[in-house]
């Protein structure tokens, strides 16, 4: 699409935009210098702004004055060209630039700032670059290709979503920032206030209370673009500041969330050219999910599913099995990892795995020709067990066989992580191949062991399903969209009883005071006529760096933090001075931490 600027003294085409159509017409371009060739008398530049780079030449006979200026130039200079656009020899045609049948041959020539020579080279090959010293550098490092298209892809997704909703008669409605505290399980940003000394806001971990208040306001369908703050440790998919499309909606069931949203997503998907099945997205049950993937947010590019294999094993007189097995919520599930050569050293790093995500330990065996085992534990199973594991798992001769007995939970958690962790080594996921699933039919409640006390799995204003005075057993009517194994949203219906929502809060151990305290405007608002309502949140940096294969986000957000939180350019968080504290009501510390 041609985008042809306003045309003034700088410019009156971008470079990225001009072909052989051009040919033959004069044009002016403006830019930056992404490279400098003398050849043979010549001098090649290739220019550069936001939509590519363009070859100028430029001919000692169009001028002195002209040739010295561009003999001058060095990388990042930034230039406006005045010219003419001519096709180029067909030998010196590069397909592998959209302008790269045509060159602007220069006749005038400004050159507007110097540069400094930039710390890294800005050339997209460059991939191994350090990135804190690209975050040090980002302003040089946005104008890197690659940078210049996850952020034309983020704001193509972005215009895609608010088309696409305000078609759908949603309105975009801003929440505050300095707010109180919304529990979305991270911990919160404070900020003092210096007009109540001592006193704090929090920024939001997500609009959901405010969401849900505008529900109550009569504004039916909302959304936003919205900033969230969470204080957790942030990893390749979680920045302590991110950005969530937010929506919520009134007088509806999850079939009409569901129905607007994966509507919304095919054509953002569509935008991105993520090449996806379309609408509707197939269910899968939360329990299904972890039993068959380990994981509430399922990759099911690939095989290597999870069997629970507990029948087999019942009545084993193999220790580790018995006691397992005798004990409450005690599984023996296992992964048919297929016909492989697994050296003994290998074995003992997928030990690790598993050992690392909580698991006490592994147990391999390789299906031998005569159906026995070649495993350390061969000797203390009956041949009727090994038979019964070996056809519970399909197994043939040749495959390797991957077991761990432990509670539900951790046997999910240890072999979930250790599928993920051989398809990448074994290079299991087939190119291109994507997948997407909403998981249904969550628990309400998850046991905390440290805190004895049951917790939300979404949040607490999910509505449950089932006998309040159960919270094991109750469901919730929450729903989220898994795509190749990662989380991109995760919403739910609401409760929209006050009551309801007391007893709920009582379950996750907060008693009517503290309910009020921090929620009493929500409880309140519930009592004056509240519509049954739902919504969902979708993480718009998860959605560009899946789409853009990218592996972390960071790499899709302007102005991103480093894994400890930190921001190499401005260098934030950084100190204060001493009065500026005085004056929220906040005493220096003696010695700073030192932020890096
Ligand atoms: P939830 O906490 O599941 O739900 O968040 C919704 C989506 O936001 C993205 N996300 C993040 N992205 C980057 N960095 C983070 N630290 C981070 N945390 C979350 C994920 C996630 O799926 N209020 C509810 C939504 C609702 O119930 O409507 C909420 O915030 O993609």
């Amino acid at each position: 699409m041609k985008r042809a600027p306003r045309a003034n003294a700088y410019r009156d085409a971008w470079c990225g935009d001009l072909d052989a159509s051009n040919a033959g017409a004069p044009a002016r371009v403006a830019g930056w210098v992404h490279r400098r060739r003398d050849h043979g008398g010549l001098i090649f530049i290739d220019l550069r702004d936001r939509s590519g780079l363009l070859q100028l030449v430029v001919h000692p006979e169009n001028g002195a004055e002209l040739f010295a200026a561009a003999e001058g130039l060095r990388g990042e200079y930034v230039i406006s060209v005045a010219g003419d656009v001519v096709l180029r020899e067909e030998r010196n045609i590069n397909p592998d630039l959209p302008t790269g049948a045509i060159e602007l041959q220069a006749t005038d020539m400004q050159l507007l700032t110097e540069s400094l020579t930039p710390p890294f080279p800005l050339d997209d090959e460059e991939v191994s670059l350090d990135e804190t010293l690209r975050l040090r550098h980002r302003t040089l490092d946005l104008r890197r290709r690659t940078m210049v298209e996850a952020l034309v892809l983020r704001h193509e997704v972005v215009k895609t979503i608010r088309d696409g909703l305000t078609a759908e008669d949603f309105l975009e409605i801003e929440t505050p920032t300095l707010t109180r505290s919304t529990p979305e399980g991270a911990r919160d940003f404070l900020v003092p206030a210096r007009t109540a000394p001592g006193n704090f806001y929090a920024l939001p971990q997500s609009p959901q209370l405010f969401k849900q208040l505008l529900m109550v306001g009569g504004y039916e369908r909302y959304y936003q673009i919205a900033r969230c703050f969470r204080d957790e440790d942030s990893r390749s998919d979680r920045q302590p500041e991110f950005t969530q499309l937010d929506l919520e909606m009134s007088f509806v069931d999850e079939e009409d969330v569901i129905d607007v949203n994966e509507r919304l997503m095919a054509k953002v998907f569509a935008v991105g050219g993520l090449d996806v099945q379309q609408p509707p997205y197939r269910r899968m049950p939360y329990d299904e999910a972890l039993l068959r993937y380990g994981s509430d947010r399922p990759d099911a590019r690939f095989g290597l599913e999870i069997t629970d294999v507990s029948d087999a094993l019942r009545g084993s007189e193999f220790k580790v099995f018995a006691s397992v097995l005798g004990s409450e919520g005690g599984v023996v599930r296992a992964i048919n990892a297929g016909t492989r050569e697994v050296p003994r050293s290998e074995l003992d790093a997928l030990t690790e795995v598993a050992r690392r995500a909580g698991a006490g330990g592994l147990v391999w065996a390789f299906v031998q020709e005569d159906g026995t085992w070649r495993s350390p534990i061969a000797k203390f199973l009956s041949a009727e067990e090994i038979a019964a594991v070996t056809a519970a798992l399909d197994g043939s001769p040749g495959d390797l066989l991957l077991a761990v007995a432990d509670t539900k939970d951790t046997a999910a958690n240890a072999l979930g992580t250790l599928r993920l962790h051989l398809a990448e080594r074994w290079d299991l996921v087939p190119a291109g191949s994507h997948d997407v699933l909403w998981v249904v039919d969550f628990p309400m409640f998850g046991y905390n062991e440290a805190e004895d006390r049951w917790d939300a799995l979404h949040h607490p204003f999910t509505a449950p399903t089932g006998d309040l005075d159960d919270p094991g057993a109750l469901r919730s009517r929450a729903y989220d969209l898994v795509v190749d194994g990662w989380e991109l949203g995760g919403g739910s219906i609401r409760t929209h009883d006050s009551a309801v929502l007391s007893r709920v809060l009582e379950i996750i151990g907060m008693d009517a005071e503290e309910a009020q305290s921090r929620f009493g405007f929500l409880l309140e608002a519930l009592r004056y006529g509240a519509p049954p309502h739902g919504g969902i949140a979708f993480g718009i940096d998860r959605i560009v760096a899946l789409m853009g294969g990218r592996d972390s986000i960071r790499d899709v957000i302007a102005f991103p933090k480093t894994a400890s939180g930190f921001d190499p350019l401005t260098g934030a968080p950084a100190a204060v001075d001493d009065a500026q504290l005085r004056e929220l009501g906040l005493r220096p510390l003696d010695a700073p931490a030192k932020t890096s």
